[in-house]
């Protein structure tokens, strides 16, 4: 491709360095606000994964430098998080921090409180591992990174807030549905037209946040913990059958380690845990239906071992 065709296409390369923006991926966070409106009257927000900052910029324009009087500037809150450090934004408290633990976890819900009025309206997490350019590998590590960002999320979204995440666009988008309306009332994918066609990114944009009845927040993390005996510590049973589902990968291809251990896991079996959850009392009624869908595409078109490998009930 010439450089001038190349020099077109990042239109938005040029306009962020044009408008002061630390990174081009500012316009993607626009984009989702232009297309849904998730920046309306938010006062509070947790960007996850923000380093170098152009999220943050726009949430500082957006929620901070927008304020008329101060009163209404100590109103806003704007946590940001990165491994690593960042320059200063105005309004914005940083962390530095890996959001896969459970101490940064601990630190970014430590400044917002229990009560409605006090929670984040909007968490936002761009966040994207080390790629390897093995595809099924990349979309598992960014599936882990989600799983921690909504973890984070159910301990300090309001209800009916939204939480906007970056994913990989792979074959597991009708899973990640189904966790997803776990938590939400609505699920839409979008990709931005400042995301490069190239890139497979998109987005998750998942509004109208209702914590299960029943349900616990806890830290999940898929890739360190034992999801059963951490979901069991909750005492709760909703968490016993919800973290399972939620802390699924989506890890396709074959993993010997992974499934060493569960070499006499039939389909059979996989049927059976399927009726053994529909038919559990205890197993929530609003999220049977989903199940449903999700269990019978898996069944149908996956075979066992890469079912082994992504949930581990
Ligand atoms: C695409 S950049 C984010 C860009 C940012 N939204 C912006 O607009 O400037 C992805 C970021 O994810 C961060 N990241 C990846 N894994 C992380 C983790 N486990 N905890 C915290 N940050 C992480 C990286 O350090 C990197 O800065």
């Amino acid at each position: 491709m010439g450089k001038t065709s190349k020099d077109k296409r990042d239109i938005y390369y040029r306009q962020a360095k044009e408008e002061g923006w630390r990174a081009r991926s500012a316009f993607k966070l626009m984009h989702i606000n232009e297309q849904f409106g998730i920046l309306n009257d938010v006062r509070r927000a947790v960007d996850l994964c923000a380093a170098p900052g152009s999220w943050s910029q726009v949430l500082s324009r957006k929620l901070f430098d927008s304020c008329l009087t101060d009163d209404e500037k100590s109103e806003v809150k704007i946590i940001a998080v990165d491994l690593q450090a960042m320059a200063p934004i105005r309004g914005v408290i940083q962390l530095q921090g890996d959001i896969t633990k459970e101490s940064t976890a601990e630190a970014i819900i430590a400044h917002f409180g229990n009560d409605a009025d006090q929670k984040a309206q909007l968490v936002v997490c761009d966040g994207a591992p080390d790629v390897t350019g093995v595809h099924e590998m990349d979309e598992y590590m960014q599936n882990q990174l989600i799983v921690s960002a909504l973890s984070i999320a159910t301990f300090v979204l309001e209800t009916g807030g939204t939480f906007v995440a970056k994913i990989f666009k792979g074959n597991a988008n009708s899973l990640l549905e189904s966790q997803m309306l776990t938590f939400f009332e609505n699920f839409h994918i979008y990709k931005p037209p400042s995301s490069r066609p190239s890139s497979i990114e998109a987005f998750v944009v998942c509004t109208g946040f209702r914590l299960p009845i029943g349900y616990i927040p806890q830290i999940i993390n898929p890739a360190r913990d034992d999801i059963r005996t951490l979901a069991r510590k909750t005492g709760s049973k909703v968490n016993q059958r919800l973290v399972p589902f939620i802390a699924c990968g989506d890890l396709n291809g074959d993993v010997e380690d992974s499934v060493s251990d569960l070499e006499d896991f039939t389909s059979d079996d996989y049927e059976l845990a399927y009726d053994d959850m529909i038919n559990d009392p205890e197993f929530p009624d609003e999220f049977k239906d989903e199940l449903e869908d999700v269990f019978l595409d898996e069944i149908a078109i996956r075979n066992i071992q890469s079912v082994r490998a992504k949930c581990l009930w």
